[in-house]
Order: structure tokens, then sequence, then C-alpha cells
């Protein structure tokens, strides 16, 4: 079955994004973007750069690990207000929200109702694995149905921002297995992390 999947970029204090919801990895962001970092994204990530990003590096590559990607509304946001509408034109592309009554691009899809249902039955469907891009909320409303865990970590502390998960979500202590690890010569690491297979009721 597809799997949920986190692929998110995280300081080493576990942090997103600065206190102020911005994009860290744009024009004015903090986020080192090292080369060897974007080259190994590029290598073994192609589809979860945006549309741009593909472009300006002379990425065409399909890639084989995700077909979908779903982000909330205020992650969304940061690349419409870019002019972006659809920053993933190669994915099929879903975006949470209760407040937007309008898709700005005909083939973003708008979901207002219950993440969680949404993505089980994502699942039920045939495909490649689903990107779950963020932001925290949307993260902490899908926090049980994540599947893997992929932590591309920036050699950095904010000592405060936005978590990974949003402090909304619920206290579930879980553990993950460490499934593939990457440390490049910047220091950024790309971490994978599985769920481990829920014990079979029957035993
Ligand atoms: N480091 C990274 O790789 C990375 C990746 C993505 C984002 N970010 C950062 O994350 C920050 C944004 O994260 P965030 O936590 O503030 O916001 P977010 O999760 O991107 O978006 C929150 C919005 O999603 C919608 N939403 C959330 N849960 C929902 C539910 N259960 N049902 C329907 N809609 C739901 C709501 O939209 P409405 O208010 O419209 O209802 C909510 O306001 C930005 O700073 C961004 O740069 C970082």
């Amino acid at each position: 079955m597809r799997k949920l999947v986190y692929y998110i970029a995280t300081t080493l204090d576990g942090f997103i994004a600065g206190p102020d919801g911005a994009d860290p990895t744009g024009p004015d962001g903090f986020w080192p973007l090292p080369a060897d970092y974007i080259r190994h994204i590029a290598d073994h990530y192609p589809e979860t750069l945006p549309a741009p990003a593909r472009a300006a590096l002379s990425v065409t590559a399909e890639g084989t690990r995700f077909d979908t990607v779903l982000e909330g509304r205020r992650s969304y946001e940061i690349g419409l207000k870019a002019g972006i509408a659809d920053a993933f034109p190669h994915l099929r592309h879903l975006v949470f929200s209760r407040t937007l009554t309008e898709s700005p691009a005909p083939a973003v899809e708008l979901v207002a109702t219950d993440p969680a249902g949404t993505v089980r039955e994502l699942k039920r469907q045939e495909g490649k694995d689903i990107w779950l891009l963020g932001g925290a909320e949307l993260a902490g409303s899908l926090y049980r149905e994540i599947d893997r865990l992929i932590l591309k970590v920036g050699s950095l502390t904010l000592g405060t921002g936005i978590p990974l998960f949003s402090r909304t979500a619920a206290f579930d202590p879980r553990a993950w297995k460490l499934t593939e690890h990457t440390v490049l010569d910047s220091g950024a690491a790309f971490l994978t992390y599985d769920r481990p297979a829920d014990p079979d009721p029957g035993t």
C-alpha cells in the first residue's frame, strides 16, 4: 500500500521555519542551502522541487517516490504570494483549507474536510507514495497517518520557531526505525525513518 511520507526540512532542534511563518529557504531566508544539498534533492527527490527550481536546475526527471503532494493552506500561500499558483504541476496537488473557497489553479484540489479520512482514501488508491509537504498544523492533523519520515536535517538551530508538528497535535509517543541515512560533506543529513508495522491483532 502506498505510504504517507512526511518529507520535510528540519533544524537540529526540530523546527521547520522561524516563528514568523515565512519561507526560511526563500530569497531572504536564513536556511543554509549548500550545493551538495540541492544536488542530492535533484538526484534523489526530483519531484519535490517546485517547478521554477526544476526549470532553473534543468531537472526533468519524473522521480520514483511521489505522485501526490499534500500541503496546508499557509504553506501553499507562500508560493501563491510569490505568484506561483501550482508549484507542483507534475504531481497531484491537494491543499487543505476551510477558508479558501476557490482554487487559484485548476489542477490544485482544495480539501476542507478531515485530512486523515482523505489520506486513508488516497492510500486505498493505486499509485506512488504520498508526500506530506507540511506545514506543522497539517502534519499535526495527520500525525497518526504518517508511515515514513524523511528528515532533511540542516546543520542549524533556531532556538524557537514552528516545530515539525504543531503544538496542538496529540501526545502520542512513537518509536521509528532508521532505514536510510546520508550525511553530506556540507553537514546536512537525510534521515529516513519508518513506522514499525502494527502488531498483528490476532497474535
Ligand atoms: N521546512 C520545510 O520543509 C517546510 C515545509 C512546509 C512548510 N514549512 C513552513 O511551515 C510554515 C507553515 O506551517 P503552519 O503550521 O503554519 O501551516 P500549514 O500546516 O501549512 O497550514 C495550516 C492551514 O492548513 C489548513 N488545515 C490544517 N489542518 C486542517 C484540517 N484538519 N482540515 C482542513 N484544513 C486544515 C488550515 O487552513 P485554513 O485556515 O484555510 O482553514 C490551516 O490554517 C511556513 O513557515 C512554511 O515555511 C516548512
